[in-house]
Formats: structure tokens, C-alpha cells, sequence
């Protein structure tokens, strides 16, 4: 359902408002000071992310930029490189911080879907003398920007175990991890057992205002703990958010919802406007369309979007992106399809 102003908003899924059961978590959540690693609320949301991912502890920490960088500083020295997909986020749009904070380089492949291959590694490897030393392999999954493709666990299990060989730790920059799951019906667990590291955000599809989290053994947490002391991000009554960070992952299964919604947009674009949408592509709550293919210039759709009482980003290089959350829904499908027409 849109916002109580009718505006059904497109842009992304972390646009979400708060439930009332959110709203109502938070004004009741037992609090104290997370810096003291005293706040009942904040432990149990750790608690419940370590369980659901398999990993031993976890640390919330306010965005997914500072969940992924944290683990980069934890992984990595000055001087040495990350293996990842030239579209990773960590790389492209969080504003230079692996660079500014923690002095890496990348090593870039550029797989289908944010694919990384074990002949991607091995040919990385192979690269030796006075070349950075490559410390890290990276995931992101689902892979945001080439339009929440899932990637397959096969590859990720093949290749990180060809990474493990040559001694590559390993982090997945699982912002939108559970819309794999509700892809695949795999669990958590599973995908996160390739890695050393995995960060999730409660404040994308899963729709509470605030908050992300990195799963890991125990004492990797610990130096976390301390690394995000450094950069600020030591909060301390916390629990005020992550109680409706708890609603959200409690609430995880609904996902599949926004995946229906993505693609029924996704078959009704690809009928209307052929070569708009490659349907096979569709596979989670993000739709790349191919804008020229629309057929209406972005001024005049903008026009008629903004009367319509919908939001959604401007297409980028060509491609306009619509993203389904748990604030729209079918009728506001139907009023965005209304639109193009
Ligand atoms: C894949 C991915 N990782 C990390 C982030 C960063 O999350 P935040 O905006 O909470 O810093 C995003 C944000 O969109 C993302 O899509």
C-alpha cells in the first residue's frame, strides 16, 4: 500500500516507513547503553542474526556502507587488494571509503550478474611479484546493480572454495540477502557458510528504518566491536531501532510478495513494450527496463507519474529502475502501468 499521502514510491526498497508493529516494538523495547554491550534489545537482534546466518556472533551497526567497511578493515592491510565485482557496491558507491579508510586497492571481474568465477580467481592468483597482494574475496547478493540477480550458490560455494586455497578471506555483502532466500528457498546458513563475513541491512527490502548487521565468528566480532568504536558508530540506546529491526527479520518470509509484484510489472512491461524488460532477469524486487524501448520521453512520463501520485528514480545510461518494497502493492502497480499507457 502507498504512504498515507498516496504517493507509491519506486525508487528503492529502503524508502520503507515503519510498521505500526515497528512503531510499537520500538516505544516498548527494553533499552540500554550498546557501548557497554548492555542493551537487551540490541543483544537479542545479534543473537537472532548470528542464529539465522550460522555464525557464532553478530554487530549492528547503523548502515550497510559501515557493516562492509568494517569488514574490509578487518580483513585487509594498507597496500593490499579486494577480489570483486567491478559492480559491487562497496566499490562503486560508497564514496571511496575502501580507499580513504583502509588504504585497498581492487581487482575487478566482471561477470554476468555479479558472477565470480574459480578461473577468475585462479587467473587473479596467478598474477604474482610486485603486484598488491589480493587478501579478500568479495560477494554481493543479491547483486543490486545488475538488478537483484541471485547468484547461483554452486558458483559461490565453487569459488570461494578455489579462493580459500589460495588463502582469500571471504565477505558477502548480503544487504539483500533474504531476497535470495525467498528466491531460492535456500536458507541463510547456507550462503553465508562460504564466507568469513556476511553483512545484511534491515533497511532494505526487509523494512525497518534502520540498521545493518555483520555475522561472524566470535572473535572476529570482538575486533569489529572495535573498529566500529573507531569510526563512530558505537550507538548507544539502540535498542530504540533494532526492536523494529527484530519485527523486520521476523517478518522476512514476506519478501516473496515483493518478488510477485516485480514481476508481474516485469511481464506486463515486456508484452506492452518488447525488448523493454529481459524477463529472465527478473528474478528478485529490482526491474532494469530498457527506457528507449518505452517509447514516451522521461520528461512527459515524469510529468505523468508526478500527476499519478508515483515515484520513481530517472533512467540512468538508459535504464530506469523500479524497485517493489513492502509500501506498494498491486493496485499501485496497476496506477504506475496506468501511466505508461
Ligand atoms: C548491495 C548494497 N550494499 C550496501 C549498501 C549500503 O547500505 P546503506 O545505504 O545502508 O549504507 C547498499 C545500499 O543500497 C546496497 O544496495
Amino acid at each position: 500500500m502507498a504512504f498515507a499521502d498516496g504517493i507509491a514510491d519506486f525508487r528503492s526498497d529502503t524508502v520503507t516507513r515503519p510498521t505500526p508493529e515497528m512503531v510499537e516494538a520500538m516505544a516498548s523495547a527494553p533499552l540500554g547503553d550498546d557501548v557497554y554491550h548492555d542493551d537487551p534489545t540490541v543483544n537479542a537482534l545479534e543473537e537472532e542474526a548470528a542464529m539465522v546466518t550460522g555464525k557464532q556472533a553478530a554487530i549492528y551497526v547503523p548502515t550497510g556502507t559501515m557493516a562492509n567497511q568494517l569488514s574490509i578493515m578487518f580483513h585487509t592491510k594498507p597496500g593490499e587488494e579486494i577480489l570483486a565485482h567491478e559492480g559491487s557496491h562497496l566499490r562503486s558507491v560508497e564514496a571511496g571509503a575502501p580507499q580513504a579508510l583502509s588504504g585497498v586497492g581492487f581487482r575487478t571481474v566482471s561477470g554476468d550478474g555479479g558472477q565470480i568465477t574459480s578461473a577468475d580467481v585462479e587467473r587473479a592468483m596467478a598474477m604474482v611479484g610486485f603486484y598488491p597482494r589480493i587478501r579478500l574475496l568479495v560477494w554481493e547478493n543479491t547483486h543490486n546493480l545488475s538488478g537483484g540477480r541471485v547468484i547461483p550458490i554452486e558458483t559461490m560455494e565453487a569459488t570461494s572454495s578455489t579462493a580459500r586455497e589460495h588463502g582469500l578471506s571471504i565477505h558477502i555483502d548480503g544487504a539483500r540477502i533474504f531476497n535470495a532466500v525467498a528466491a531460492t528457498g535456500l536458507p541463510a546458513d547456507r550462503w553465508a557458510a562460504v564466507a568469513d563475513t556476511i553483512q545484511f541491512c534491515f533497511s532494505k527490502g526487509l523494512g525497518a528504518p534502520v540498521g545493518s548487521i555483520v555475522c561472524g565468528e566470535g572473535s572476529a566480532i570482538d575486533e569489529i566491536r572495535y573498529l566500529r568504536k573507531r569510526l563512530g558508530g558505537g550507538m548507544r540506546q539502540a535498542g530504540v531501532i533494532a526492536a523494529a529491526a527484530r519485527v523486520a527479520l521476523s517478518e522476512r518470509d514476506r519478501l516473496v510478495e515483493d518478488h510477485v509484484l516485480a514481476r508481474k510489472l516485469a511481464t506486463v512491461l515486456a508484452e506492452r513494450f518488447p525488448g523493454s524488460v529481459d524477463l529472465d532477469s527478473v528474478e528478485t524486487n529490482i526491474l532494469r527496463i530498457e527506457f528507449s524501448k518505452v517509447g514516451i520521453s522521461w520528461p512527459e512520463l515524469s510529468d505523468r507519474l508526478d500527476g499519478a501520485g508515483i515515484k520513481t528514480s530517472a533512467p540512468n545510461g538508459g535504464t530506469w529502475r523500479i524497485v517493489t518494497h513492502r509500501d506498494v502493492d498491486a493496485e499501485d502497480v496497476d496506477r504506475l502501468i496506468s501511466a505508461l499507457a
